[in-house]
């Protein structure tokens, strides 16, 4: 072969790489597309079931005593669920068992101790409202300081410690300058638009069949199973789509699950469980909030050389993923930066509220917005413009992180940056506003610039593995199975483009089948990102080794050499007779013709296919190791004009530049960074939880809980991908995109600080105090904070 030939039996790609829509964008829009609650109908006898929810945040009671005589009184009301149900373990925690399916000690206000099965909704709520239960009320931990007072903990302390100089205290010590910081970081409701939902049925056989809005069937699986005291094999979960989960269903579905499966056990009819809006928020975990101290060394012109963090987490009352999300929080304190001696010390604190759980970014944002905070800070003691001190201390190609891991591509950082600068137009804009604030005493811009680095792989390495299995029929149509589920991410898109190429056959050819454990087991969350890198690898396994033999037959019938031959279009060709080629037609084979021909040569049409990511591994107690594949890249420039007399601000421009490595699906991938960007955006902006001394949650809804809207977007809002960025060693050479975009909404939180800091009369004046999120009541008293801190330097130069 002349080295111009292409290699042997390598697919070509006519759908991967293209710009398509979502599979089900149609469906989506016209509501043709169905979530779990949508399969209802199919069930006439189900049952509905509403919780019993405690008023107290923390409280002791007994489940015998449970009075459930008034509820079952009223018409529609079927049963009553206790602990007394449960066949197998009252526990449904996804790694410490630590949490009762039934408590008998209620830790937290809204905390369901029983359920109720009806008729009807209403029923069943009705219900709930009449079972009687004797609460002894306890003394409740509810805020992160009480905590760290009572040394109420559910981790050890995680420790990532780094340093060229020996330790931090040393270099702290040695350094020219130093400051301190002290940040608290708020949560964030999930608020996906689909809320959690399951539907149970047993079948004739004594089986239970789920359908389950989860991340993770494998783990519904396994939770139901265990609830119900079953093997697994018992137990089939289906996850047919989520109207959005962003890690609030990688592990809080199971409960959901588990109760509509023991409802079905119990009675044998088919069980509901919804939640609305005020349930799923009360009962639900979030994203954690996060409280950050820090003491910072560095040098004149704003180079870190030492950086010591504590960073404690609220986890609610139970582990849930905790450790997993502090963890990543740890590793991501660095973002793009080489912090020459840095301690992170990161503790999961144990408070009586919902147990917090997975959200976009795990943990990465915290750790990654403190280490911004600093940063900034750094920028404004030494004078000199924050975007000039964020490039002094980027990561050089060789560097490694604090844990170990190098830095591979980290050319990637000031590609973008400039890039990224160059294309918004940075410099120029940054003059303008300076000239806007020199004539606007009342209201201020700001412009910021800022850089993601976001390490791709669950840091739990062996849930870094996936699984496929592809079918293709007699008539040369094709079924795809795959361990992951679609949350609208996408994932199911880049799945089908994957396996369309992978046997050369057009996209209409290929039917994305519901994610369902019968067909591939023991799967990991659809998470970390990694979804379309674990199964996309998978899944082309799979298509590989159908290809493979099918072109043994191929072979035979066209007289080539199986490995000359080509898979495109439907059609199965020598490589020299491509497509458009005269003789293409004659020298070729219809997929669905030869399909046809390798069943009559009894030639296997299914295949299974497995990927691991190879050469991951932490060392936990060491703080060392190589946690990540690879790192995902970004940046984002955003401009800001507050209003001095409120606070209130818009959002004039945005303009991002991100690394997805070699897109599989580039309008599905701008659409994961803008939708990305808009809900960091809204953590770090607009969204606040706010719990009652008691424990109580007092944004239960849309009208108390300001979720960004359109009117909160960016006036301009420009997203390019970043060219020639093709990622060795991953599926296609993509890369992941999930949530490395969320943190490029940092920059609007340094917009705004920029804003403020022009309140002042000297930019220097007094270190910006910005909360977290930053609210345009924040800002407010921000601004309040320089213009005091301006007040105080002129008395004190009187
Ligand atoms: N995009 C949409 N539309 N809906 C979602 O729920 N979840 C995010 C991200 N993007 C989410 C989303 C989160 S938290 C993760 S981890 C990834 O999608 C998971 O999917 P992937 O691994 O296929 O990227
Ligand atoms: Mo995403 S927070 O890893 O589900």
């Amino acid at each position: 072969m002349s080295s111009s030939e292409p290699p042997p039996n390598v697919p070509v790609t006519p759908h991967v790489g293209k710009a398509l829509p979502h599979e089900s964008a149609v469906g989506h829009v016209t509501g043709a597309a169905h979530y779990t609650d949508d399969l209802l109908p199919r069930y006439a006898d189900a049952l509905h079931a509403w919780p019993v929810q405690s008023p107290h945040a923390h409280a002791r009671l007994s489940q015998a005593a449970i009075d459930d005589a008034a509820a079952l009184a009223i018409e529609g009301v079927v049963t009553v669920l206790t602990v007394a149900d449960v066949p197998g373990a009252n526990e449904v925690g996804p790694v410490a068992h630590d949490e009762a399916l039934f408590p008998e000690e209620v830790m937290h206000c809204g905390q369901a101790v029983a359920w109720v099965l009806g008729e009807t909704l209403e029923a069943a709520k009705l219900g709930a409202a009449a079972v009687v239960v004797d609460y002894e009320p306890l003394p409740a931990i509810t805020t992160m300081r009480q905590a760290i007072a009572a040394e109420s903990f559910l981790t050890e302390a995680l420790v990532i410690e780094s340093g060229d100089s020996g330790d931090v205290e040393a270099a702290l010590a040695a350094a020219p300058h130093t400051l301190e910081g002290e940040l608290e970081i708020g949560g964030q409701e999930h608020f996906y638009l689909e809320t959690q939902a399951a539907i149970a049925c047993w079948d004739e056989a004594g089986e239970v069949f789920v359908h389950s809005s989860t991340q993770h069937p494998s783990e519904t699986q396994e939770v139901v199973a265990r609830v119900l005291g079953l093997h697994r094999n018992r137990v089939t979960c289906q996850s047919l789509r989520m109207g959005g989960a962003f890690g609030g269903k990688e592990v809080q579905a199971n409960p959901v699950a588990a109760v509509a499966a023991l409802g079905a056990h119990k009675t044998g009819r088919p069980v509901r469980v919804r939640y609305d809006r005020q349930l799923d928020m009360t009962m639900t975990g979030k994203r954690h909030p996060f409280l950050a101290r820090y003491r910072a060394g560095y040098d004149g012109d704003g180079r870190i050389v030492a950086f010591d963090l504590q960073l404690y987490s609220d986890g609610g009352y139970s582990l849930d993923l905790s450790k997993a999300i502090m963890f990543r929080a740890l590793f991501h304190c660095d973002n793009c930066y080489r912090i020459p001696n840095l301690r992170v010390v990161g503790r999961v604190l144990r408070t009586h509220k919902t147990s917090q759980t997975a959200f976009r970014g795990f943990g990465g944002p915290q750790g990654m917005v403190a280490g911004e905070d600093m940063l900034a800070r750094v920028a404004q003691a030494v004078g000199k413009p924050a975007h000039e001190v964020r490039a002094l201390n980027f990561y050089a190609e060789g560097d490694r992180t604090p844990y170990g891991q190098l830095v591979r591509d980290a050319e990637r950082i000031p590609r973008i940056w400039s890039g990224l600068m160059g294309s918004a137009d940075f410099e120029a804009r940054r003059a303008a506003v300076a000239e806007f604030n020199a004539s606007h005493p009342h209201e201020k811009r700001g412009l910021a610039i800022t850089p993601v680095k976001f390490g791709i792989s669950f840091t739990t390495s062996f849930l870094n593995q996936a699984g496929a299995l592809v079918l293709v029929y007699q008539d040369g149509s094709v079924q795809v199975n795959h361990g992951g589920t679609e949350m609208g991410q996408g994932l199911h898109t880049k799945m089908l483009q994957i396996a369309a190429d992978g046997l050369g056959v057009t996209l209409d050819q290929v039917r994305l089948m519901p994610t369902r454990t019968d067909k591939v087991p023991n799967t990991s969350a659809t998470a970390a990102s990694s979804g379309s890198d674990l199964n996309g690898a998978a899944v082309e396994r799979a298509c590989a080794q159908i290809r493979e033999r099918m072109a043994e037959v191929a072979g035979r019938r066209l007289q080539v050499p199986p490995m000359d031959l080509r898979f495109a279009g439907g059609r199965v060709f020598p490589f020299w007779c491509a497509p458009g080629h005269p003789d293409h037609g004659a020298s070729s084979l219809g997929f669905v013709e030869l399909a046809q021909q390798a069943y009559l040569e009894r030639v296997s049409l299914f295949a299974a296919g497995y990927y691991r990511t190879p050469a991951i591994h932490y060392d936990e107690a060491a703080g060392r190791g190589k946690p990540f594949h690879y790192f995902a890249y970004g940046a984002a420039v955003s401009e800001v004009e507050v209003d001095g007399f409120t606070g209130q601000f818009v959002l004039r421009r945005v303009d991002i530049l991100h690394d997805v490595g070699s897109s599989i699906s580039p309008l599905i991938d701008r659409g994961q960074i803008e939708g990305g960007f808009i809900q960091g955006m809204g953590w770090l902006t607009s969204e606040e939880l706010i719990w009652a001394e008691d424990g109580r949650l007092a944004t239960r809804g849309a009208s108390t809980y300001k979720l960004p809207t359109l009117g909160e977007c960016p006036e301009a809002f420009h997203v390019e991908l970043l060219p020639m960025a093709a990622e060795p060693a991953v599926v296609k050479g993509s890369k992941a995109v999930g949530e490395p975009p969320f943190m490029l909404a940092i920059s609007v939180r340094e917009a705004l600080r920029e804003a403020v800091a022009a309140f002042a009369a000297e930019s220097n004046a007094a270190p910006v105090e910005l909360g977290c999120p930053s609210t345009p009541e924040a800002v407010y008293w921000a601004i309040e904070g320089v213009r005091e801190g301006r007040a105080k330097q002129v008395s004190a130069a009187e």
